[in-house]
């Protein structure tokens, strides 16, 4: 190659999407991945193996992306032979083993190998997970630039991560005593909202030496280092943290919901839609019969009950939220992941009344078509384990929530469901069917229930940030603005 072809190389911009190898995540990187690629910008997206063989199982995923010469998908090893549904338990192994086997291949993909300025494709922009703060390092080892991509809440990024250092500095965390109602005053701008309970789940932990608080300290002094911070959320839903954010962070792409923008851009850059029946990049099988299921419903009838891809219950969880949502006779449609039941499932435990019932007004799947659930016109209320996915999809589509946390963001996230957008119930830490029953009922009965009021203002105002001019669709015009400037 002679100089002049060498140099062109050189200068074509080219993003490096790298998500940490978890269902959501990766579901929202790919969807980031082709915006950027609409837009002409080359882009690699690296997954670690064990995540990347169940997409390699998706076709439709992977014609969708064939159909862009600028996109490429590599692999990096990680060590993790089986392929398995993980649970929550299993996210320190996954970043172990990341941490472990992938770091130092992916250091060397960077610094003098495939993605290298030696290379004849280098990386000119870096978009990592925030979580990947090693990634962040290698990027500053390499001179490129770095722009994080956060994938949990701003509202739980804010509260429990970039603060977390001033949260154990003020003596708030760990916690001291049981008063786990007590309010977190060292953390500006939810000094009246949140509560010890209310923090990220690994908060509560006894011992600054775990491994999860050590990985979250490293992202909250690794992200103030980038060149700026993507955020799955629109201004105004996060008005109140955004400010206090960006005087950490100065340069934040408010980007979404990011799956309805995704849509929309592929729609008006796709020339045969009438062949996409999904936009969704779940790395596993969706089960698209419910929506027929669904078709047969009244508008805003059916409860939809889901814990995404990481959550698990217990048996007796399983039979209070079951009971309960029975009880409220609304009908339901219930994704039951596999491996989402502590020990399994055993339908002999199962109360015999409530398998009956189950028959006249459920509909249990293993894996849903989640983005076209909440769009359809059957869906009143979503009982969820409110990941921030889960819970950004459900205010797009002004589905009000029963939020059941169950770990990392979730607890904040159900907290600002409840109290800062009032669009649902929190049932954090508790789990019993009367509780449930009362919960559904009083998101769905009455069309004109507070919930449901303020679901339709959420709903619209997500819908104009991502409309032509909007605050998301600008933000991610910047975004790209930006990369080619990084780029030259
Ligand atoms: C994890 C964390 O748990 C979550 O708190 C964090 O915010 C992101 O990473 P997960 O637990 O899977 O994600 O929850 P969530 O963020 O809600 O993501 C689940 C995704 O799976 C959603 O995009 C949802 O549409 C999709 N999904 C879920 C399906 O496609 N089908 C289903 O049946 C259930």
């Amino acid at each position: 190659m002679d100089q002049s072809n060498q140099q062109n190389k050189t200068l074509e911009p080219h993003v490096l999407v790298f998500p940490i190898p978890f269902q959501g995540p990766v579901n929202c990187a790919l969807k980031l991945a082709e915006l950027l690629c609409l837009s002409g910008i080359c882009v690699t997206f690296l997954n670690t193996e064990h995540i990347h063989r169940p997409l390699l199982r998706h076709t439709q995923v992977l014609s969708r992306f064939s159909r862009y010469p600028n996109f490429k998908f590599e692999t990096v090893p990680d060590g993790l032979e089986h392929e398995k549904p993980v649970s929550g338990d299993g996210f320190m192994e996954v970043m172990a083993a990341v941490d472990a086997v992938s770091k130092p291949l992916f250091r060397e993909m960077m610094v003098s190998g495939s993605l290298s300025r030696k290379s004849d494709r280098p990386v000119t922009v870096m978009i990592p997970d925030a979580c990947f703060s090693f990634a962040v390092d290698i990027a500053i080892e390499a001179s490129v630039p770095v722009i994080c991509f956060e994938t949990v809440s701003p509202c739980c990024l804010w509260t429990s991560y970039l603060n977390l250092p001033t949260l154990i500095e003020a003596g708030d965390v760990p916690f001291k005593g049981n008063d786990l109602d007590q309010f977190i005053k060292s953390v500006p701008g939810t000094e009246h909202i949140i509560r010890r309970r209310d923090l990220a789940s690994f908060c509560r932990t006894n011992d600054l030496s775990d491994p999860v608080i050590k990985l979250i300290v490293k992202e909250a002094h690794s992200v103030p280092r980038t060149q700026g911070l993507i955020l799955n959320t629109f201004e105004e839903l996060d008005s109140l943290i955004l400010k206090h954010m960006r005087k950490l962070c100065p340069n934040i792409y408010t980007i979404g919901p990011l799956h309805t923008l995704h849509k929309t851009q592929v729609t008006a850059n796709t020339t045969k839609q009438s062949e996409e029946t999904t936009f969704s990049n779940s790395v596993w099988k969706e089960d698209r019969t419910c929506l027929n299921w669904l078709d047969k419903h009244d508008p805003k009838t059916v409860i939809y009950v889901s814990i995404g891809s990481l959550a698990t219950m217990t048996v007796e969880q399983l039979l209070e939220i079951w009971y309960g949502v029975v009880n409220s006779v609304k009908p339901f449609l219930w994704v039951r992941r596999p491996g989402s039941i502590t020990g399994g499932y055993d339908e002999s435990k199962v109360p015999p009344e409530l398998l009956e019932r189950t028959k006249e007004i459920g509909c249990i799947v293993e894996w849903a078509p989640q983005e076209d659930v909440l769009a359809h016109p059957a869906i009143g209320g979503f009982l969820t384990h409110s990941g921030w996915n889960s819970t950004i999809e459900s205010i797009a589509e002004g589905v009000p929530m029963v939020c059941w946390p169950y770990f990392v963001d979730q607890q904040v996230n159900s907290r600002f469901v409840e109290e800062v957008w009032k669009m649902g119930v929190d049932m954090k830490d508790t789990c019993d069917r009367l509780r449930v029953e009362k919960a559904v009922r009083d998101i769905m009965d009455s069309k004109h229930n507070v919930f449901t009021q303020h679901a339709r203002t959420w709903e619209s105002l997500a819908k104009e940030s991502i409309s032509k001019t909007g605050s998301s669709s600008n933000h991610v015009g910047r975004l790209i603005d930006d990369i080619l400037a990084m780029s030259s």
